[in-house]
């Protein structure tokens, strides 16, 4: 059978553009939130459709493989008549995390995202402007928005790593955006993917992010929408929850909340979060595991997850990101 090619708006998504203004105009940011599965999918509309929020949904190209891209279509259109038949009209965008090909993310548009990233972070800067205005080029044809990326994070995930991170050079920022024709620009600026974001001493507390670089660039690039990845908090208490039901997440630490609502009120108006979720989801599982060894029922484990991942959105939702309310 043919793969069938779809557009976004067939599916009841929408780009990042007019959310993106709202949010730069609000002074907040829209949550990004990762998802492999079914459970993490409905959670996070749930959530957000509670908070009446608007959200971002995105997918890795490691998600992707493992859930099948078909499949992940069909899940986000069911998102989208999931929020409606709760009576909510959020807006809901489609996005590629960490494309890193053309091809990619021509696949993924042709398959119905609303929204892309290209990553060429770790290319010469040259190579990184050639390969973000190419797709740019393809992806505004269909309107679809396009993010791009300027500085390495550090910290590895599946299909996403690097050794060593390198900071945004402002200087380079208003020449890549004209250049690329890019809709939303990440940056680096101390954040890193994954659950060990600070090697800390003991004793020793999270260094502050480089607001002076995002100042910069934000001086250089005055009201465009800028990203944050790596944004998760490393939620201790989900920390401790593993730590003390077998897992082993020692010095397990992310960004403090307070730090990411400064960001939220300035032009960070994506923030990216998905190990935080891993979190709530292993916390749970492993508690129902540990308070009943004989549970064998994947709806009762992954029921409880579930319900914790709704209430973690919410809070970020409401008391981090600033996008509560705001649909
Ligand atoms: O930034 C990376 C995301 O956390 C996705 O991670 O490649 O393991 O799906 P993944
Ligand atoms: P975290 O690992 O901090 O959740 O970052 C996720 C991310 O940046 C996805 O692109
Ligand atoms: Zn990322």
């Amino acid at each position: 059978m043919e793969k069938q090619n779809v557009h976004y708006s067939q599916l009841g998504l929408v780009n990042t553009k007019a959310i993106f203004e709202k949010a730069m105009a609000g002074k907040y940011a829209i949550p990004a939130y990762n998802f492999n599965n079914l459970e993490q999918l409905q959670a996070i509309i749930t959530a957000c459709a509670d908070t009446n929020s608007p959200v971002i949904i995105q997918v890795s190209k490691g998600a992707r493989n493992y859930a099948n891209e078909t499949m992940l279509r069909f899940m986000a259109m069911g998102a989208v008549r999931m929020a409606r038949e709760m009576g909510s009209n959020i807006p809901i965008c489609l996005h590629l995390d960490h494309g890193d090909s053309y091809d990619l993310c021509v696949s993924c548009i042709e398959s119905g995202f609303s929204s892309v990233m290209i990553d060429g972070s770790h290319l010469p800067y040259d190579e990184n402007v050639a390969l973000t205005k190419k797709v740019v080029e393809y992806a505004h044809q269909f309107d679809v928005s396009v993010e791009g990326e300027l500085g390495v994070l550090a910290g590895i995930e599946d299909e996403v790593a690097a050794e060593h991170s390198t900071y945004t050079k402002p200087e380079q920022v208003e020449d890549f955006v004209k250049k690329t024709g890019v809709d939303s620009l990440a940056i680096s600026i101390g954040t890193s993917h994954g659950a060990y974001k600070f090697k800390l001493k003991p004793g020793e507390s999270v260094p502050p992010l480089r607001f002076d670089i995002l100042d910069e660039c934000e001086k250089r690039i005055p009201g465009f929408p800028i990203v944050l990845h790596g944004a998760s908090s490393i939620v201790q208490e989900y920390v401790v929850m593993i730590n003390s039901y077998g897992g082993k997440m020692d010095g397990a630490v992310g960004v403090p909340e307070e730090q990411l609502r400064q960001a939220a009120a300035s032009a960070v108006c994506k923030i990216n979060i998905d190990s935080d979720g891993r979190l709530a989801f292993t916390a749970k599982i492993r508690e129902c595991f540990a308070k009943d060894p004989k549970e064998f029922d994947p709806r009762k484990y992954l029921g409880e997850a579930r319900k914790e991942l709704v209430k973690l959105i919410r809070h970020k939702n409401e008391a981090v990101l600033g996008s509560a309310g705001k649909a």
